[in-house]
């Protein structure tokens, strides 16, 4: 005779298996989604793509179901992954109703936009469109070319100090990874809080951007496990709660800098930075509070640190990897920079240089460092997709990484080939599927300032030092990771470099 206990077991067990059933049922047969390909289990759970995110292997694995079932991949339950040049501009242009997507139809509180961003949230991470677009409108004319040209003095001074940390070690195999860290953390530091954290001049990463790497880490634990997260929180464990506590410290950092910043130089100040050109608009209006601006500011520290370095560390992997390419640069900035090659330069000169700027979009293109999927959510009222109806609320997003490897728009679209980008006017197509700053209304505010980084870091190291590859810096050292950014698998690069030789220098 069955017991008790052996009963509710045969009950707990029958209910469960009716409850995965269903699902199963409804993920399968009865959503619109079921016509789109992909893995079996990627429909029935969206802990599917779990396994990937954790191990930095979400765009790769994406990318590789594309390859294998073509432009729509169902990646979720309720997610659809796109590669077709003709749906950028609906999910991602200037007039499209696609918003940044919640992390689920339930909209828990952990949220992949919201996990990135302090409390109150800040312009990458508000989702609703009235309050992104003012506060969009209230920070883009801080970043206007001529601002961002105002700029270049101060970016300079860290581009020199840059420079001096390889001069001290010429011939050695200093990690890139780690120096255009310091380097990016370093001008944003400057340009957004008065003061830079002192990186380059101590060779070590500062506390800021290890909290800044737990940040990140938390904010991915909270989006995947909200309530372990919780659960973690009541332990008393001195380092686990100091792991958490990353937030509040990032918080009242921000808030002491910005404090020293408005006693050094008040709130209107005359100095060329992009905290003057935030604040002095709010003086009558009083549009942000200091809370707001401090956290914004914060959010801009971050959004600006890891893409630009990681960027600056492939394009100097890639130009290790392929000499002819750093020589082109080299003749260029001869021809269009004479004598005045190691500066000061005025933006102009650096910013009319095809070469460098074909090499700089090969880069972004090959290695983005925001490569994954952005994802948006489908509008009321649905969304029609050739002959398919996408129900509203469905997520629906786009990996650049995939786009700029269209095989069709970008022929050997694995190989490193910047002339792709000089020999003839780029196509509408390629102008469509590269999106390494994404497109629209929500494309990236740094964009201008990331490219003078860019451009002023290549200058000043390529006209200084030759690049080579070590042995030990290999394609498996520097395969990518990606949690939302980019890092090489070894977490670092090291690279050889020589000073240029005059026969080099005069080619
Ligand atoms: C090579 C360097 C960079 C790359 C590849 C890059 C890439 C991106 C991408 C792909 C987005 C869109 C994210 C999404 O829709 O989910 C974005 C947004 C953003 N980026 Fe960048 N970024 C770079 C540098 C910077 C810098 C230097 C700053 C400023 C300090 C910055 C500030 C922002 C901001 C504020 C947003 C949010 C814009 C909005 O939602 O309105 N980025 N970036």
């Amino acid at each position: 005779m069955a017991t008790l206990p052996g009963i509710y077991a045969t009950i707990f067990s029958l209910v469960a298996a009716g409850v995965i059933l269903e699902k199963i049922l409804r993920c399968r047969f009865i959503t619109p989604l079921r016509n789109f390909p992909g893995p079996f289990l990627a429909s029935i759970t969206d802990k599917w793509l779990l396994y990937y995110d954790l191990a930095g292997l979400r765009t790769l694995k994406i990318h590789e179901l594309h390859r294998r079932y073509g432009p729509v991949v169902r990646i979720g339950p309720n997610e659809l992954s796109f590669s077709d040049v003709s749906v950028v501009n609906q999910i991602y242009g200037q007039q499209t109703a696609f918003m940044k997507a919640p992390a689920s139809q339930d909209e828990e509180p952990g949220t992949i936009y919201e996990s990135m961003s302090l409390q109150p949230l800040g312009i990458f991470s508000l989702r609703e469109k009235a309050a992104h677009s003012h506060r969009r409108s209230l920070l883009s004319h801080a970043f206007s070319q001529q601002n961002i040209n105002d700029c270049t003095a101060l970016i300079m001074q860290k581009v020199d100090l840059l420079v001096e940390m390889f001069e001290k070690d010429v011939s050695r195999q200093p990690d890139v990874f780690l120096r255009f860290r310091l380097f990016a953390l370093d001008v944003v530091g400057e340009l957004f809080l008065g003061s830079s954290f002192g990186g380059l001049e101590a060779g070590t990463a500062p506390q800021f951007l290890h909290d800044m790497d737990d940040f990140f880490l938390l904010g991915g634990l909270e989006y995947q496990f909200y309530a372990v997260v919780a659960l973690l929180r009541r332990l008393p464990l001195a380092g686990l709660q100091s792991f958490l506590a990353c937030r509040e410290r990032v918080a009242q950092l921000g808030n002491s800098t910005f404090q020293k910043y408005i006693e050094r130089h008040g709130r209107e100040s005359k100095r060329k930075d992009l905290l003057t050109k935030i604040l002095s608009p709010q003086q009558e209006k009083n549009l942000m509070s200091d809370r707001e601006t401090y956290v914004e500011i914060g959010n801009l520290v971050f959004a600006g640190t890891d893409t630009t370095s990681t960027t600056l560390t492939y394009l100097f992997w890639a130009l290790a990897r392929f000499p002819d390419w750093q020589n082109s640069i080299r003749v260029e900035l001869r021809e269009k920079l004479g004598d005045n090659v190691r500066g000061p330069y005025d933006y102009q000169a650096i910013g009319n240089l095809p070469v460098l700027e074909a090499v700089i979009n090969e880069g972004l293109r090959l290695y983005p460092a925001a490569p994954a999927s952005l994802p948006r959510i489908v509008p009321d009222g649905g969304w029609q997709y050739n002959s398919h109806t996408i129900p509203a609320r469905t997520v629906v997003s786009m990996q650049c990484y995939t786009t700029q490897r269209d095989p069709l728009a970008f022929p050997e679209p694995d190989k490193f080939i910047p002339g792709r980008w000089l020999d003839v006017e780029p196509t509408a197509d390629m102008k469509t599927l590269f999106m390494p700053f994404s497109k629209g209304t929500r494309a990236c505010l740094g964009k201008g300032l990331a490219m003078l980084e860019l451009k002023l870091v290549l200058v000043a190291l390529l006209s200084r030092y030759e690049v080579t590859l070590p042995v030990q810096t290999t394609e498996e050292s520097m395969e990518m990771r990606d949690h939302f950014l980019v890092v090489p698998r070894s977490g670092k690069c090291e690279l050889h470099f020589e000073p240029v030789t005059s026969e080099v220098e005069g080619q």
